[in-house]
């Protein structure tokens, strides 16, 4: 009798306690193609057609798929749909007061989740020309009755995006619906930006992870708030579209008698109290972009500006207090950084890993590495991270956003000898 119920409770533990596996299926970006420009996809190979089906009906069901987007991987549900959202924040861990974007494949998608009589302001026109489908998130005016407040976490504002890469935008025009999607990490950690790092993260806690492939930007969109009456852009997170292809693109269609419309980076150019208390943009309230082991940014002197630089062997003795004995130290520089150099020299029993970062005049390849950077570090377990700074323009501005939130310190060093 006894060992009758243990038998019964030990086989309910197992059920319902154990994470149902995660299946993995590829999706080949290449094999979907957009006959015209809003339509519904043509896909060649049958396996990736099937993969999406499958997909499709998952988020019907109202559980959670993680897909590739060309910024980072999304984890989707069905964003008109309350309690399929909320499992977005169950499965990431995430406060439920930090609002979520919505994911559209159509303009006719995006006007159904908008007030009937809103009219597109005229940088929006220029923004969506340019940039949409792409790494362009734009904050609208909700309708409480469409899109459900879990998703906006009560705000007035809604933010939408039409993603590019295929296999995300042949998801949601074959669920013939609007996927709310935030990055599929554990909240807190870095972005994903391969199947695999959603799996490692997140197995168990879903049933689907569409595998695209590497994601080309590599970091989030950025997301603008366009809405008020000054008619000036202002950038609430910079991201995979760049402030200088803003600027050019307003500069080139604002013309003749028409002002063109200044772009205001918040924090850089300006300060908002109402967002510095809502949690509205990454970072603003909570921990962001870190793995599981401590980041220091390093700021190399031709950088330094007010800050006093200390030399490289100063630095190493201050970083040893992070790490314990034998020193596993992660380095994530560009491929000409003159750190790599220093390291080479060090005579320390530091034991040094790599990652680099491509070229330093190409920060759009800094982007597409670098979470890939810290999430492969982290795997190989080093002790500390330590990441290079970088020049706040281009991509770069993107760049120092997400590691400023995901380093506890930064130093300053000199490299002259
Ligand atoms: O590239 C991306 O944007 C990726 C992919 C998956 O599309 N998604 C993404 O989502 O980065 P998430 O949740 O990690 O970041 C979205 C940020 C949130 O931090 C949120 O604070 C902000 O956008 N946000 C969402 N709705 C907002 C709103 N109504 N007002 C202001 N900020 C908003
Ligand atoms: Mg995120």
């Amino acid at each position: 009798m006894l060992k009758r119920l243990v038998h019964l409770v030990r086989r309910a533990y197992f059920q319902f306690m154990t994470p149902a596996p995660t299946s993995l299926l590829r999706c080949d970006p290449d094999a979907i193609t957009f006959p015209s420009s809003f339509s519904i996809p043509s896909i060649s190979s049958p396996d990736t057609h099937q993969a999406l089906i499958r997909a499709s009906q998952v988020l019907r069901q109202g559980q959670c798929v993680a897909f590739p987007t060309e910024t980072v991987y999304g984890l989707g549900a069905l964003a008109l749909e309350p309690a399929a959202a909320s499992r977005i924040f169950s499965t990431k861990g995430r406060p439920a007061d930090n609002p979520l974007i919505v994911h559209v494949s159509s303009f006719e998608m995006l006007q159904n989740l908008l007030p009937a009589d809103f009219v597109l302001p005229r940088t929006y026109q220029v923004l969506t020309q340019h940039f949409w489908p792409g790494p362009l998130t734009l904050l609208f005016p909700t309708v409480p009755s469409i899109v459900p407040s879990v998703i906006t976490a009560n705000q007035p504002t809604v933010a939408i995006r039409m993603p590019s890469h295929p296999v995300a935008r042949a998801l949601i025009a074959l669920t013939q619906a609007p996927l709310a999607a935030p990055s599929a990490n554990s909240s807190g950690k870095p972005s994903p930006t391969r199947a695999e790092h959603v799996f490692r993260d997140l197995d168990g806690k879903l049933p689907l992870i569409l595998d695209g492939g590497p994601c080309d930007v590599g970091l989030e969109s950025t997301v603008i708030d366009g809405l008020h009456d000054d008619g000036n852009i202002r950038i609430l997170r910079p991201g995979g579209v760049t402030v200088e292809d803003i600027q050019r693109v307003l500069a080139k269609e604002f013309t003749g008698s028409e002002e063109t419309p200044k772009v205001l980076v918040h924090r850089r150019d300006y300060r908002d109290d109402a967002i510095e208390q809502a949690p509205t943009t990454p970072g603003m309230k909570y921990r962001h972009y870190s793995p599981s082991v401590p980041v220091v940014l390093l700021h190399t002197s031709s950088q330094s500006g007010k800050h006093k630089p200390t030399s490289f062997h100063e630095f190493l003795k201050e970083i040893r207090a992070y790490t314990a004995e034998p020193t596993e130290v992660g380095l994530l520089a560009t491929e000409d950084s003159p750190l790599w150099s220093h390291t080479v020299a060090d005579t320390s029993n530091i034991h040094w890993h790599g990652f680099t970062l491509g070229p330093s005049t190409q920060p759009i390849i800094a982007a597409r590495r670098l979470f890939d950077g810290l999430l492969t570090l982290e795997q190989e377990g080093v002790g500390l991270i330590i990441v290079e700074a970088f020049e706040e323009v281009q991509e770069g501005l993107a760049i120092m956003n997400r590691l400023q939130k995901a380093a506890s310190e930064s130093y300053w060093v000199s490299l002259d000898k």
